[in-house]
């Protein structure tokens, strides 16, 4: 808890711990109806991300715009984010298609950069990482070489531009679900570079958008009970259980519709995740996928452990952990937590 003057901010951060993909979205929607959030932000990414969300029976696939407006919360794209403006509108237009009331409730950093349509022609040209294709690197390339523009320079932003400093910290009191996009294997830093996104997807980059370290109460990290990851390097083994694990999971990208490459878990990944990004709530997600296709795997220490059972398994991952069992969640593909 961050107290100031008369006013308290306190903050969770959602982070994915694997390669994006990991149900971040659902727990999202799910935090924001348990708690009493007053604002949700997004804390990196752009529209290179898709976040899945079943709200009231209805499927909504979102990229920039946080789960928070699926309650009336305050949403607001934060400014670590970057923002392709058109894409912006098409995601209010479409959500309030969907009957999601959005006068008012979404914000825009003034000083987010933004994705410019010539951004996404210059997106990866050699294909060499397969990327998005959403112009999400080009623009963070000129935010850093101090030629990008910012949210406040486009007028059709301006309605939704607003000063972060302002929003957290003019008085009042403040409980902001920070909601990330892609995952630690994909973080500029910590990922394995050049296969990575170009921001920072670790529970570090949401305090970069004015949230306070001491306000930050809990860290929520998600994974899958297998692993998946979308680009061009060599990430699935040759074993036909993977296709039939992609198949149940539904593993085709939410942005750009391709096949996801699956692996079993890997504990070590997982540690190393936790540790990093100062995890104290585990959800994993996608149980009901392993039980389906009936093999129950892992890697730990560079070795594959094969478990006959789920409660095996869960049990093992358990004691890895290092975590309170009370603080590990397992999840469902096809129910919400
Ligand atoms: P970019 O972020 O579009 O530049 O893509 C760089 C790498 O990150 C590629 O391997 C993408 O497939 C991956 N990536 C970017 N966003 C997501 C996401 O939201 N989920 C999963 N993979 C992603
Ligand atoms: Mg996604």
């Amino acid at each position: 808890m961050y107290r100031r003057g008369g006013s308290v901010i306190q903050a969770d951060i959602i982070v994915d711990l694997q390669y994006g993909d990991c149900a971040k979205g659902k727990v999202a929607h799910h935090l924001c109806k348990k708690e009493q959030y007053t604002h949700v932000l997004r804390y990196n990414g752009g529209c290179n991300a898709g976040h899945t969300i079943y709200h009231e029976g209805v499927k909504f696939v979102t990229h920039h715009i946080p789960a928070g407006i699926f309650f009336g919360i305050p949403s607001i794209i934060g400014l670590g984010c970057v923002v392709d403006p058109e894409k912006f509108l098409l995601e209010i237009e479409m959500l309030e298609r969907g009957g999601i009331r959005t006068a008012g409730k979404i914000f825009i950093a003034r000083n987010t950069h933004v994705i410019l349509p010539s951004h996404k022609g210059e997106d990866d040209p050699e294909d060499i990482i397969g990327t998005t294709k959403s112009g999400n690197g080009p623009a963070y390339r000129d935010k850093y070489a101090r030629i990008g523009k910012r949210a406040f320079e486009v007028p059709e932003l301006s309605p939704y531009v607003v000063d972060l400093y302002e929003m957290f910290h003019s008085g009042g009191d403040m409980y902001v679900l920070c909601e990330g996009a892609q995952g630690f294997g994909l973080d500029i830093d910590w990922g394995d570079y050049p296969y990575v996104t170009s921001s920072h997807c670790t529970s570090a980059s949401a305090l970069l958008n004015g949230i306070p370290w001491k306000s930050v109460r809990k860290v929520w990290g998600v994974a899958k009970i297998y692993e998946t990851y979308v680009g061009h390097k060599k990430f699935e083994p040759d074993d036909p259980v993977f296709v039939k694990i992609r198949e149940v999971g539904e593993e085709f990208g939410s942005t750009t519709g391709r096949s996801r490459q699956c692996n079993w878990l890997n504990m070590d990944f997982l540690c190393r995740a936790i540790a990093v990004n100062g995890v104290t709530h585990v959800v994993l997600s996608k149980m009901d996928v392993l039980r389906e296709v009936g093999r129950w795997e892992l890697y730990d220490g560079g070795v594959a452990r094969v478990f006959l059972t789920e409660t095996s398994m869960k049990k093992y991952i358990r004691e890895r952990l290092h975590i309170s069992p009370r603080k590990i969640f397992f999840s469902e593909h096809k129910d919400s937590i």
